[in-house]
């Protein structure tokens, strides 16, 4: 089975979000389940490249707008793996992404799969990745490429609404747009469309999501959509790399572990280290609580974490904080922190290995979500036995098992998630040694990629008819 995997981040060559972590681990679990996997995105300038010496295969040219724009393709490895990583670059188009970027894209990877440039190698299956991607199973249709095509939509949201000329230059007959009617005069293309209508098969990344976007309140507008093309739809859960996130080898911690650890003893070390990293006053008696994600206030759930932090009253608990977004949250955030020194310390700027000492450190981490396609915060929190409180939604609701293996509330109010921290704290304060199993239930829980790559595998081979 010959894969390619569009995708428009890959870690830890360029990072944006969780989508980045799932190019990242995906392709090598399918590539230890057999699969002849490839990667493809545009070579940003700001791709980082870990010394890594990038072969050049040529240049092909991709037709756009009466213009043959040329995009010269390279091939780095995958660290760590033999998976070929596909570089387009294109000064112009690719150097950053420009709202052009992904129609040229899907150009460059139609050329990529027809040209001579993979000497013979020729995918069964092109598997597109979220709105990025969304062109290019139409495309193949107008090419008349007869590859079958996989969507998987990590977030609905995010649907990039473009000009329609950008599928026209393309060479995409306007009349193979679905267009809304209702839409404004300037008729928009829709990514996320195009891609759902056109894509052999369509997955999302965890089955509550999938139930949930056939809704009115969270189908961002595409719920009837989703509906129509339910028949070709399914979810698969995503997974973490068990070896890129263990507790037991991550050299940044105070003290490594295991699930043979002494976990109280273990815990009660890495929560002074976190403590005093954050600068938060360094108390054995005091509860950790530890938020790591982006600002974004449409689907984080950062106001409802806001306001109970502004407007609640806690014992005995420390708040960190640690995620960038935009600068008014950043700076609400900054301000909580300035004025409750000893409670809430925040860091505005992502860093892999303090989110590290968070998950070890913490003895819960909150996940308030208005909504989550997946999510995967809650699977490294459980793998470093911090327990999850985290709103009843997409991914959270399928990985967490309330009152098992961490806590899950439903309505989004800054009442509400007191109301159920305060229930965890019962239990860590009054029944430790329930509070321990907890931990250990959370530890145990298998989050690996092995079964939900065994789940793609079945699809491709669904797609290509074996
Ligand atoms: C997006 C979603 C997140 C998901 C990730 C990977 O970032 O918001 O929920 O886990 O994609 O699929």
């Amino acid at each position: 089975m010959r894969v390619l995997f569009p995708v428009w981040e890959l870690e830890p060559f360029i990072k944006v979000g969780g989508l980045g972590a799932v190019a990242r681990s995906l392709p090598n679990a399918l590539k230890q389940a057999g699969v002849d996997i490839r990667v493809v995105l545009p070579h940003y300038k700001a791709t980082k490249m870990f010394h890594q010496r990038k072969q050049v295969l040529g240049t092909m040219y991709v037709l756009y707008g009466g213009k043959l724009i040329p995009i010269t393709v390279s091939v780095i490895s995958f660290l760590h793996t033999d998976i070929p990583v596909y570089l387009l670059a294109n000064k112009h188009y690719f150097d950053k992404p420009i709202p052009e970027t992904f129609a040229v894209f899907a150009g460059a990877v139609a050329q990529l799969v027809t040209s001579k440039l993979l000497q013979g190698w020729r995918p069964d299956v092109v598997h597109c990745n979220d709105n990025h991607c969304g062109l290019i199973p139409l495309l193949f249709n107008v090419q008349n490429i007869k590859i079958k095509t996989l969507l998987t939509i990590h977030c609905l949201s995010h649907q990039r609404k473009s000009p329609v000329v950008f599928a026209t230059r393309l060479g995409i007959p306007i009349g193979k747009l679905r267009l809304s009617q209702w839409e404004t005069k300037q008729k928009q293309l829709n990514f996320m469309t195009e891609g759902i209508t056109h894509a052999d098969m369509v997955t999302t990344v965890s089955p509550t999501y999938l139930k949930e976007i056939q809704t009115e309140e969270l189908g961002v507008g595409l719920d009837d959509l989703v509906r129509e093309n339910i028949s070709k739809t399914t979810a698969i859960l995503n997974g973490i790399d068990y070896t890129l996130h263990d507790p037991s080898t991550n050299v940044v911690l105070a003290k490594r572990y295991n699930l043979q650890s002494d976990l109280e003893q273990v815990k009660r070390v890495n929560k002074a280290y976190l403590q005093k990293k954050f600068g938060l006053p360094v108390k054995r008696d005091v509860t950790v609580i530890g938020f790591v994600g982006r600002l974004d206030v449409n689907q984080k759930g950062i106001d409802v974490l806001h306001r109970m932090i502004s407007r609640e009253e806690f014992d005995k608990c420390q708040f960190v904080i640690m995620g960038h977004g935009k600068e008014s949250w950043e700076e609400r955030f900054g301000t909580l922190a300035t004025f409750l020194p000893n409670t809430v310390s925040v860091r505005t700027t992502y860093d892999e290995d303090l989110a590290s000492l968070i998950y070890a450190g913490s003895d819960y981490v909150l996940i308030p979500s208005h909504f989550e396609p997946c999510c995967l915060i809650q699977m490294y929190a459980m793998r470093y036995g911090a327990i999850p409180i985290a709103r009843a939604t997409g991914g959270l609701n399928d990985t967490i098992n309330d009152g098992v293996n961490g806590f899950l509330y439903r309505s989004p109010t800054a009442r509400v998630l007191k109301e159920t921290i305060t229930k965890a704290l019962v239990i860590k304060n009054t029944k430790p040694q329930d509070f321990q199993k907890m931990i250990v239930s959370a530890m145990e829980t298998n989050f690996s990629w092995d079964k939900s790559a065994k789940e793609y595998i079945t699809l491709y081979h669904h797609l290509v008819g074996n």
